[in-house]
C-alpha cells in the first residue's frame, strides 16, 4: 500500500477530503509549518500522526527543507501531497521528490500561477475558471497537470463565492488523482507522466458547468 504524507499550512478542507475518501493508499502523517493550523486536529481527529515543524526555527530554507525530508523517509513516504502548504521548496526538496509529490492549484493552468487566483479571474473577465492537479517541479505551480476541475464563472460570482465553488472542485479532484496514483493508473516515469501506460500530454478535465 502506498504511503502517503500530507504537507498543510492551514484550514485542511483537501486533507480532510483526502481522509473521507477511503483512499487505497495510507495517510501516515500529516506535517504543518504553522502549529495552530485547524488541519492538524483533522489528522489527529483521523489517528493520523502528525508532525510541526515551524519553518521559522530554521535559518534557511534549505535546513526547514532537510528536516521535511528527514521526517518523510522516517515515516518510508511514497507520494508526498501538498493541501495548502504555503511554503516555496527548495529546488533540492523538489528534485528528491520529483515524481513523488503533486499539489493543487486554484486555476487552469497554466494562467494564474501564484496567488489571488479568483480575483485575477474576475478582473480578466474569463468565462472559465477552476483548479489544477500537477506534479510538482522546480519551476513554481508549473509541473506536469494531471486533472482539472472546471466551472463557468457565473454574473454574480464574487471572490468568495468563487473560492467556495473552487474548494467544492478541489475536494473532487484531488482525492481522485491521488486515488489512480495509488492504484497505479498514473505513473510518472523518465520525466514523463503515464496514464493506463500512456503519456498524458495534457491534462484531464473534469467539468462543472
Ligand atoms: C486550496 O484552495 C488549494 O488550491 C491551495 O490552498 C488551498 C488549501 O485549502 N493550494 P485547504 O487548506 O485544503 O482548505
Amino acid at each position: 500500500m502506498i504511503k502517503i504524507a500530507v504537507l498543510v499550512s492551514g484550514n485542511g478542507s483537501n486533507l480532510q477530503a483526502l481522509i473521507d475518501a477511503n483512499l487505497s493508499g495510507s495517510i501516515v502523517g500529516v506535517i504543518s509549518n504553522k502549529p495552530d493550523a485547524y488541519a492538524l486536529k483533522r489528522a489527529e481527529q483521523a489517528n493520523i500522526q502528525t508532525k510541526v515543524i515551524e519553518h521559522k526555527t530554521y535559518p534557511t530554507r534549505e535546513l526547514f527543507d532537510d528536516a521535511m525530508h528527514q521526517q518523510l523517509i522516517e515515516w518510508n513516504i511514497d507520494l508526498v501531497v501538498l493541501a495548502g502548504f504555503m511554503r516555496i521548496l527548495s529546488e533540492k526538496f523538489v528534485r528528491q521528490w520529483q515524481g513523488k509529490m503533486i499539489n493543487i492549484h486554484p486555476s487552469l493552468l497554466p494562467l494564474y500561477k501564484g496567488m489571488h487566483t479568483h480575483q485575477r479571474v474576475l478582473n480578466t473577465g474569463d468565462v472559465y475558471h477552476g483548479c489544477t492537479v500537477h506534479y510538482v517541479t522546480a519551476e513554481l505551480d508549473a509541473g506536469p497537470s494531471l486533472l482539472q476541475g472546471v466551472l463557468k464563472v457565473e454574473q454574480h460570482d464574487t471572490v468568495a463565492t468563487l473560492a467556495n465553488r473552487i474548494h467544492e472542485l478541489e475536494h473532487v479532484i484531488y482525492p481522485q488523482v491521488v486515488e489512480w496514483i495509488c492504484t497505479n493508473i498514473i505513473q510518472y516515469q523518465s520525466d514523463q507522466v503515464l496514464l493506463k501506460g500512456k503519456p498524458l500530454l495534457k491534462p484531464l478535465q473534469f467539468c462543472q458547468i
